[in-house]
């Protein structure tokens, strides 16, 4: 058994994680208060990645709901699902005051609360046989999901140096910028990422926005909107580990076929054809390689990066529905032929493809649906754009009294030039990774760089 645990910190990463399982539980045939439906049969899924069973038998997620205050973990403790969780895995700080848009107010209230945080990951961490690790889930621009996620993962790495850990990791609307400061909180986030995370599937809202206002003619999507598409995504992303077949079954193997080097790790996702209840139907008849097809167009991409510039490093297609290998086959060749993802050169140039099963008991109109989960060197367009919001900030020397107060940054804000440099350190090595001596490149900053070693940089990282 391969168990995962979510962490789920600040605003925005409990409320995609109550999408989350509410998505999970649906397509288990749990309900809300975590018993299995009449009609759920048991077995073909596993619902013990995720859950396990109480002495009741119902199922509870391996989850951990923390905020610094207490408005949204309120709001699904009154909810209709407020049964399902376990509830001493519901943490406030006892300031009950957020972080107040500060990466460093979340980090340090997280530092002030580490015995707390700390015994109730270790406690939900004997509840599994053989943990596979963690999942976090956060938004990166406000202060706790960014500043108490950042500090989590430090500890996770710290204490848990074996087990993976993936994220779940929302980046700000660039274009409707709501906290002034999301640049400098965005960056410190960023190098945590880097340095301590096994797999980073980037969420971006200005992507997000622009699918729900295109594709499904919402004029001015709200959170709940959004939040679904994003949790349509994240439970796509767990359809091989939920509904084991011949690959990636575990988290590991999932990472493994598209993290070829530990720091680019940061995977873009697509999902077609995307379907919200009460919104129009744009797509009338799907198949595999139509299905393909979509998910390599940029627009389709759940991020505001163009793939038509740079290169896939890997690609994962999951496709469910009613499909056969040899369809799949001649998708892929008609993708090839058209030249349609343009790859790295050092490494397996091909899409990998899935055929995942999925839950009888959620109806959709569409033969076929599938996602994408790619590593692609477009991505460094997201760092760029941070880099250079924050350095205009910067510049102005704007707002950092507020982080002066806070430990990090008490004797100087070194914390900000290094979280920049690592920002930077990544975006070369995606763009060298377009180059046909990568290998060769890779080499070179281990000879150069012993900084690399003392960050755990190392090819051939055991987790793998
Ligand atoms: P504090 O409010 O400072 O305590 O931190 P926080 O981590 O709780 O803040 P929050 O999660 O609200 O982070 C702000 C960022 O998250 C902004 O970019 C918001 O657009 C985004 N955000 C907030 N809630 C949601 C949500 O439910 N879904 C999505 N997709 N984005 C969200």
């Amino acid at each position: 058994m391969r168990e995962i645990i979510t962490l789920q910190v600040g605003q925005c990463g409990n409320q995609i994680g109550f999408e989350f399982w509410k998505r999970l539980c649906l397509e288990h045939g749990i309900n809300n208060e975590g018993v299995l439906e009449e009609f759920s049969t048991e077995g073909g899924d596993r619902k013990d990645v995720f859950f396990y069973q109480g002495d009741n038998k119902t199922y509870v997620p391996r989850a951990l709901l923390l905020d610094l205050e207490p408005m949204v973990l309120e709001k699904i403790q009154t909810s209709e699902f407020a049964k399902l969780y376990n509830s001493e895995n519901f943490k406030v700080s006892q300031e009950k005051i957020g972080a107040g848009n500060n990466w460093g107010q979340g980090y340090d209230q997280a530092e002030h609360m580490h015995e707390e945080l700390m015994e109730m990951i270790d406690r939900e961490a004997a509840e599994c046989d053989s943990l596979e690790g963690f999942v976090l889930c956060h938004s990166i621009a406000g202060g706790t999901g960014s500043g108490m996620g950042s500090y989590l993962l430090e500890r996770l790495n710290d204490y848990y140096p074996k087990k993976v850990i993936q994220t779940y990791s929302v980046f700000p609307n660039q274009k409707e910028s709501e906290v002034v400061v999301q640049p400098y909180n965005s960056l410190l986030t960023m190098k945590r990422l880097i340095l301590y995370a096994d797999c980073v599937v980037v969420l971006d809202n200005t992507a997000i926005n622009r699918i729900a206002v295109d594709q499904l003619h919402i004029s001015d999507p709200n959170l709940t909107q959004m939040n679904s598409i994003v949790s349509t995504v994240m439970s796509a992303s767990t359809t091989t580990l939920r509904y084991p077949g011949y690959m990636n079954n575990d988290l590991v193997g999932l990472i493994a076929g598209l993290v070829p080097t530990p720091r680019t790790h940061f995977i873009m996702t697509g999902y077609t054809p995307i379907n919200l209840e009460n919104t129009k139907q744009t797509i009338r008849k799907t198949s595999v390689l139509e299905v393909m097809r979509r998910l390599l167009q940029p627009k389709n991409l759940m991020v505001s990066c163009n793939t038509k510039n740079g290169c896939y490093i890997s690609a994962l297609n999951i496709i469910q529905g009613d499909v056969n290998s040899t369809e799949v086959h001649k998708g892929l060749q008609r993708i090839r032929e058209r030249k349609l993802a343009e790859f790295i050169n050092w490494g397996p140039a091909s899409i990998q493809v899935v055929l995942s099963k999925k839950s009888p008991y959620v109806k959709t109109n569409h033969r076929v649906s599938g996602l994408m989960m790619a590593n692609h060197t477009s991505i460094t367009e997201l760092f760029s754009n941070t880099i250079t919001q924050y350095d205009l900030l910067r510049n102005r020397k704007a707002y950092l009294g507020q982080y002066a107060k806070t430990s990090l940054f008490e004797e100087s804000f070194e914390e900000f030039d290094s979280s920049r440099e690592i920002a930077l350190n990544l975006i070369d090595e995606y763009r060298a990774s377009e180059r046909n001596d990568f290998i060769k490149w890779g080499e070179k900053q281990v000879d150069n760089e012993e900084n690399y070693e003392e960050n755990e940089y190392d090819f051939e990282d055991e987790k793998f």
